[in-house]
């Protein structure tokens, strides 16, 4: 079984319910039968009825297993809207502040994550990331202990001898754009986390830099030796090593020559990168000229999960991010 139908499998036991925030949207509904039919989860579409009766037509997608909300018009909008309002009114929100974002699928799906009557949330396919991430930053929140969410990549290459058989995890590739040693350290851990639940091996944890145990000496590698030293002082059980670079974190050989006795060195599975414009950029090359399979962004340490699609996403990709979701640990 490959790795997408092993979390298939694992989203089907879970049976949790996990809403689509973009109930509208031809691709959404056209996965939404898709998942249904699959069982992969309980889902719940959000959206105007009619208008999503419209699409599912046009699509020829049967929602007979699907459950369909109309946000405005739902029996738990003021109490919703009198919860938003409670939340953030330390921030200045009003209650007709309030009352106008849950009129927005992205905060009333937080909404409905926060209270409990939905485990998930699935966007992406029509709102930019920063818009779906927003509310459920505001609303969900961060796990305990946890105080950056970031976004992992579960990446498959068909170069087995790298990782866990072609299979590791990049991150933070989505969220971050300069993260201190701290939430470096956090990334890591919450990397690591992602792999067992997602993935189900023991993580290998390199934090990767230009420079491999000294070899060269600026600012920009002391944050990743230091993210390092607090991730150890955090999950001392984590098999963690740095600073590496890309080959000593991958190749055997190369590992064992610049950093000899490494537990990490020669095979990472988990490769954390220092800063969003690293991760970014490296998983997508990864993905363009290497042929490595991109699943994500798996969004990490938030309490309850949201993930974020691509606009360019396809049906599968849709399919495929619902079933990550109802696979990820809930706080
Ligand atoms: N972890 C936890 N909480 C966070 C984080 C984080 N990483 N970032 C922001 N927050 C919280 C803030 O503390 C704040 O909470 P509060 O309102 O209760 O005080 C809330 O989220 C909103 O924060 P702002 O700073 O006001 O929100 P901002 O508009 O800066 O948005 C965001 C935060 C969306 C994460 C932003 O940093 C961002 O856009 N990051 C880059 C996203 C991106 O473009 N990625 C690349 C594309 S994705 C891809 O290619 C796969």
């Amino acid at each position: 079984m490959n790795l997408v139908e092993k979390i298939k499998e694992k989203a089907r036991k879970n049976k949790r319910t996990i809403i689509l925030a973009e109930g509208t949207e031809e691709r959404t509904v056209t996965a939404a039968g898709i998942i249904a039919e699959e069982g992969l989860a309980d889902l719940i579409l959000l959206g105007e009825e009619e208008q999503v009766k419209v699409v599912a037509a046009k699509v020829g997608t049967d929602l007979a297993k699907v459950r369909v909300i109309n946000p405005v018009k739902s029996e738990k909008f003021a109490v919703y809207a009198e919860e938003l309002y409670q939340l953030r009114k330390h921030k200045g929100l009003t209650l007709t502040d309030a009352e106008k974002l849950l009129e927005s699928p992205l905060y009333f799906g937080s909404m409905m994550i926060y209270k409990g009557d939905a485990q998930g949330m699935v966007a992406g396919a029509q709102n930019a990331t920063s818009d779906v991430l927003r509310p459920a930053l505001q609303i969900i929140k961060t796990a305990p202990g946890i105080s950056s969410v970031s976004g992992a990549f579960l990446m498959i290459s068909p170069k087995k001898e790298y990782g866990e058989e072609g299979v590791m995890v990049f991150a933070d590739c989505a969220v971050n754009p300069n993260p201190t040693a701290e939430q470096l350290a956090e990334i890591a851990i919450a990397s690591a986390q992602t792999a067992r639940a997602l993935i189900g091996f023991e993580p290998k944890v390199a934090m990767l830099s230009f420079s491999t145990k000294g070899s060269a000496q600026h600012e920009l590698i002391d944050k990743v030796v230091e993210a390092t030293k607090l991730a150890r002082e955090k999950a001392p059980d984590l098999l963690i090593d740095g600073e590496l670079q890309a080959d000593a974190a991958l190749v055997p050989k190369v590992g064992a020559s610049k950093a000899p006795g490494s537990v990490v060195a020669g095979q990472a599975n988990v490769l954390v990168f220092p800063d969003l414009q690293t991760g970014n950029i490296a998983y997508k090359l990864a993905q363009r000229l290497g042929d490595v399979d991109a699943f994500g962004p798996v969004l990490q340490g938030m309490a309850k999960p949201v993930n974020d699609l691509s606009r360019g996403c396809s049906v599968e990709d849709i399919v495929n991010t619902v079933a990550i979701t109802a696979c990820q640990e809930l706080s």
